[in-house]
């Protein structure tokens, strides 16, 4: 499908997994997608991937001053924005007693203000109206312990998520939050400790029985892009094969 023909994007942390997958995504439906990303290897590799329907424009999205050159760059090379992905994001792990007032703000700053800095500079782009997908998490709906304080920046996400489908709907700009239950990345494999016996675990507490991946991620954020969507706006998008509905939290042993 093609339906984003002529459009232009911007995904962050469009370096890996999720990000990358919808970068990915968003440019086979024929956007020019601009990869928003920290890690220059990785921003580079995406690019390639790309193949001429995107480009890398290295970025620190906590960072006010970076995220202004990004979109500064957009700016003067393509005039005009359609579609921003608010990806950017990692995983906290603390304990509430223990955690210090750095671990709270690096992940205030990456998992909720960043998505406010790129609005920022996104909105006033949007001249034709426009998408805008904040990749949140379920974690502000059941977690775990020592997530702290994750869930609280995410939740922060889902009220920015209505907060500015009410601002910005007026000028034709939706927004939406997708909230990914489990999806194997990169960032999974650094995170658990024994990844493959985590995996098997959770696929214990899928509906469907197999785990997310990011493709299924970048379906539905392409979906929410495109015109497909175009009425839909403040919605909180919970996508993980089904485990939010399982009251005991895993399906019987079989
Ligand atoms: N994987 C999951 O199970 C899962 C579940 C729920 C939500 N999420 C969310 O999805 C998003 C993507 O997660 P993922 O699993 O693909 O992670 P990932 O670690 O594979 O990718 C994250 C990317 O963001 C980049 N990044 C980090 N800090 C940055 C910064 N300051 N500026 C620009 N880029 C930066 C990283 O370099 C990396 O390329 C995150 O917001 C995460 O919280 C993931």
């Amino acid at each position: 499908m093609r339906r984003l023909e002529g459009k232009v994007a911007v995904v962050t942390g469009a370096g890996s997994g999720i990000g990358r997958a919808i970068a990915e995504r968003l440019a086979v439906e024929a956007a020019f997608v601009y990869v928003a990303e920290i890690d220059a290897t990785l921003g580079s590799q995406t690019e390639d991937a790309l193949a001429g329907r995107g480009r890398f424009v290295q970025t620190d999205v906590t960072d006010r001053q970076s995220v202004t050159s990004l979109f500064a760059t957009v700016r003067s090379e393509r005039q005009s924005l359609d579609v921003l992905v608010n990806n950017a994001g990692t995983n906290f792990f603390s304990d509430p007693l223990e955690a210090s007032d750095d671990q709270w703000d690096a992940c205030m700053r990456l998992d909720m203000k960043a998505a406010w800095l790129c609005v920022q500079g996104a909105v006033p782009l949007m001249t034709s109206g426009g998408s805008i997908i904040n990749i949140a998490s379920t974690h502000p709906l059941r977690t775990i312990p020592g997530t702290f304080p994750y869930g609280a920046a995410k939740g922060g996400l889902l009220a920015m998520t209505i907060g500015w489908a009410c601002d910005f709907g007026p000028r034709g700009i939706r927004v939406n939050a997708i909230l990914p239950g489990f999806i194997v990345t990169p960032l999974t494999y650094k995170t658990e400790k024994d990844p493959e016996a985590s995996f098997r675990r959770q696929m214990r507490a899928q509906c469907l029985k197999r785990l997310g991946r990011p493709e299924d991620i970048a379906a539905l954020a392409a979906f929410l892009a495109s015109e497909d969507g175009s009425f839909m706006t403040g919605a909180h998008l919970i996508l993980d094969g089904g485990r939010h509905v399982l009251s005991a939290g895993v399906l019987p042993e079989e």
